[in-house]
């Protein structure tokens, strides 16, 4: 997963780069700056006082000394002044500077914190977005892992809007309850919404009354017809039909990045998912994905809500309304919303697992 966005304390990351929020003097602070400098030892500061600081926008380098790290790269983000003062050009010539210098350290991997978000009063949502522009922007062109580094749940924050419309989609469709499930045939239903070899008996009225009315009606409706396979465009023949009937997993993958024209790389990267893992897909036609990289791709083709349960179900599997993780995609694919970082960011703000491998 070529994008991380994970929960630690930098000082711990052990990877070849890791970012400091620093000041202009760099010679240490308060918050990961303070950290850093602490966990390496003295020898960072004695190297930091040769370098002459460092200006608001720019990157300097160092060894990592006591860090589990071989380089710390030091960063001096903008102070917020109301963001009419080129805050925000400043903030991504920091994440520009310090790839640029990962890059010609050779480092195959880098992690930052959300600089400037601290101390420096950047908002929290913006200096996500920014963070996750520019890294993304850069891994388009260059294979490299990056982590983006939350130390505390306050300081990770997308944008409010977003946040309160998802927490509403999620109370409308979650069924926070299981229904009574017993094996049936597959094709009594032919359903892709759940694993298709289940029958599902309708929740009891104390139970109809908890459920919102087109759950529980999707889940009368599923029990009382046939739900079809999503419909095939009419523009194939019979026999290519029912080839893909048939089709694994990878190879309606491959098929579906032909028909939509794109390369290989272009979808992988847009799937959040690293080249090594992507040609062993391609290789294998067996292959089977985990859920998230499965759905990753779905993202990447701009799939809709029936291609993506088609091409889900060719992995084995579903979406379905008793999982959080599943109705935040829905929610993000019915709002035609294909950036799979920013489905990430809503993801990590709900504590469920990311996209991408
Ligand atoms: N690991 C990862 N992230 C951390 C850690 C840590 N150990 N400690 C703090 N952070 C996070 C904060 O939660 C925040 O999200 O780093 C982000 C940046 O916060 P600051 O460290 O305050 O940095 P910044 O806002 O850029 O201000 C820089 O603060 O520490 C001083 O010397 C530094 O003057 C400079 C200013």
């Amino acid at each position: 997963m070529p994008l991380q966005i994970i929960r630690n304390d930098i000082t711990k990351v052990a990877c070849d780069a890791i970012v400091n929020a620093a000041n202009a003097t760099l010679l240490g602070g308060g918050g990961v700056d303070g950290a850093i400098h602490k966990a390496a030892g003295k020898g960072l500061l004695l190297e930091c006082m040769k370098l002459g600081g460092c200006k608001t926008g720019q990157a300097k380098i160092t060894g990592g000394h006591k860090l589990p790290c071989k380089y710390v790269i030091h960063t001096v983000g903008p102070k917020w002044k109301g963001g009419q003062n080129g805050e925000r050009e400043l903030l991504i010539s920091c994440y520009r500077e310090s790839l640029r210098l990962a890059l010609s350290h050779d480092c195959r991997s880098v992690a930052f914190p959300l600089i400037s978000s601290g101390v420096y009063g950047y908002p929290k949502d913006q200096a996500l977005k920014v963070a996750v522009d520019c890294i993304t922007e850069f891994l388009i062109e260059h294979d490299m892992l990056v982590y983006l580094v939350v130390f505390d749940k306050s300081s990770f924050q997308i944008s409010e809007k977003l946040f309160t419309d998802i927490a509403a989609f999620i109370d409308d469709k979650y069924v926070d309850m299981h229904f009574i499930f017993r094996p049936t045939q597959r094709d009594a239903w032919g359903d892709s919404t759940f694993l298709g070899t289940t029958e599902i008996l309708p929740p009891n009225e104390t139970d109809q009354a908890r459920l919102s009315p087109d759950v529980f009606q999707e889940g009368a409706t599923t029990a009382s017809k046939k739900v079809s396979l999503p419909t095939q465009t009419p523009t194939i023949s019979l026999e290519d039909a029912l080839k893909r009937e048939d089709e694994s997993f990878s190879q309606a993958l491959l098929r579906k990045i032909d028909e939509k024209g794109m390369t290989d790389s272009a979808c992988y990267k847009k799937a959040n998912v690293d080249r090594k893992l992507f040609s062993k897909i391609r290789g294998d036609v067996h292959y089977h994905p985990s859920k998230p990289t499965a759905i990753a791709f779905a993202i990447a083709l701009e799939l809709n809500l029936d291609e993506t349960k088609d091409l889900l179900q060719r992995a084995g599997f579903a979406l379905s309304h008793s999982s959080k993780f599943d109705i935040i995609i829905e929610y993000f694919i019915t709002h035609g919303n294909y950036n799979v970082f920013e489905i990430n960011e809503a993801l990590f703000a709900f504590d469920q697992t990311l996209l991408g491998a």
